[in-house]
């Protein structure tokens, strides 16, 4: 087992194949995006997260295609799916990129008889997975689900220092051979969380409702705190500082988002529906981070009177990244903004170029963005 697919190599993919090059397996990674494919290929791709330049010049076993034929060709078994599942408008998550990439897998096997093993590591609504293994088993593929806990900024460090590595199993062989993988990757000792595909399915899910829940209490006592002129930050490195709790994510600041905790915490939510489980802890958590969001707006319009500057240092939801998907530090740019205060972001010129895209003339930044 010395050879893998990645297949979809963006944002996490990407990160994965080089990661497991690494560690000393042969690792294609099959891309469907023909430009971005070319630039991976010719080893022109820059990207602001950590690592990721410098490993695409060094990474000597790693092949980068377009060509799913790869997998028959050099007998790979063990095939990692890590293509994108936007979120649909009702919260659940769309399957589309993972279905394509199995209805070219089935027609790959027609021709060989032999078995391979296909690891999603892409956000599945809970079910999913075991739909497409019924759906993949004539074609002698076993399914089990291994997502990743990663923050943008940092995925190649998380990636080889994992607390938990979660795997839904198709059965225990695989999941040895999951395990065996990811013994050979990381570099700490992580807990492996072997289980079912289902109930891998909601602990992915279930994790990032936790921390969602965690920072709107955390900024609930906040809010209450400021409103009451108490000491919010005090407070909440005291509640923090009790083992049972944790001070992680308890931070007193703005509220979550970015491309992966909102959607998570909605995608559960949406699953509890359709199971006929309305889970009101998705939902109170998303209000939260709206109100929290509104007590900040409040707060700066009462310490900023109209014409007045603010500066925001970073409007990404997450220092050190370039993503700016529902920001609430945007957001709370953007409210101000609209109200007549004139607003300066100091950020990077990746940041500030997709904000003047999306809200032409809005801000002044602090540094001229070039032609
Ligand atoms: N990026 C994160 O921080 C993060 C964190 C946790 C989980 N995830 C999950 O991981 C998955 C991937 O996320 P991402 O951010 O890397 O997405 P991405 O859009 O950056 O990457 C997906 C890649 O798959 C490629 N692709 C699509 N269809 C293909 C096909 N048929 N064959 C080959 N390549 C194909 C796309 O061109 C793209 O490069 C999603 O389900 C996401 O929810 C992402």
């Amino acid at each position: 087992m010395n050879k893998l697919a990645v297949i979809g190599v963006g944002k996490l993919g990407l990160c994965f194949a080089f990661n497991l090059e690494r560690s000393g397996f042969s690792v294609w990674g099959v891309e469907a995006n023909i430009p971005y494919l070319n630039e991976l290929q010719n080893r022109k791709f820059r990207s602001s997260e950590p690592g990721v330049d410098q490993l695409l010049d060094t990474a000597a076993n790693l092949i980068f295609t377009d060509d799913l034929n790869c997998i028959v060709e050099h007998d790979i078994t063990d095939i990692f799916v890590m293509v994108a599942t936007p979120s649909l408008p009702d919260g659940g998550y769309d399957h589309a990129q993972v279905d394509r990439v199995a209805g070219k897998l089935k027609v790959l096997a027609n021709d060989t008889g032999i078995e391979r093993n296909l690891y999603i590591g892409c956000t599945t609504m809970p079910g999913y997975c075991g739909l497409l293994a019924e759906e993949l088993k004539p074609f002698g593929y076993t399914v089990s689900y291994n997502p990743e806990f990663i923050a943008q900024g940092a995925i190649i460090h998380d990636q080889l220092y994992p607390d938990q590595v979660l795997v839904g199993e198709a059965n225990k062989q695989v999941g040895d051979r999951i395990q065996g993988i990811y013994e050979k990757m990381v570099l700490n000792k992580p807990v492996y969380c072997r289980m079912d595909l289902l109930s891998a399915e909601i602990t992915k899910l279930a994790t990032n409702c936790f921390l969602t829940t965690k920072i709107s209490f955390a900024n609930s006592i906040g809010d209450l705190a400021t409103r009451a002129g108490a000491d919010a930050d005090k407070i909440l490195a005291a509640i923090g500082s009790d083992s049972r709790v944790g001070g992680k994510y308890l931070g007193y600041g703005f509220g979550f988002g970015g491309p992966c905790f909102p959607r998570d915490n909605r995608a559960l939510g949406k699953f509890g529906d359709m199971m006929d489980y309305p889970l009101r802890i998705s939902k109170a958590t998303d209000k939260v981070n709206n109100e929290h969001f509104q007590f900040q707006l409040n707060q700066y319009l009462l310490n900023f009177s109209e014409g007045m500057e603010i500066v925001f240092e970073g409007v990404t939801y997450k220092k050190g990244t370039t993503q700016i998907t529902e920001s609430q530090q945007l957001r709370l740019a953007v409210a101000l903004a609209e109200t007549g205060r004139q607003v300066v972001i100091l950020d990077t010129e990746q940041v500030t170029r997709q904000v003047e895209t999306l809200y032409p003339g809005l801000f002044k930044f602090t540094k001229e963005l070039a032609s």
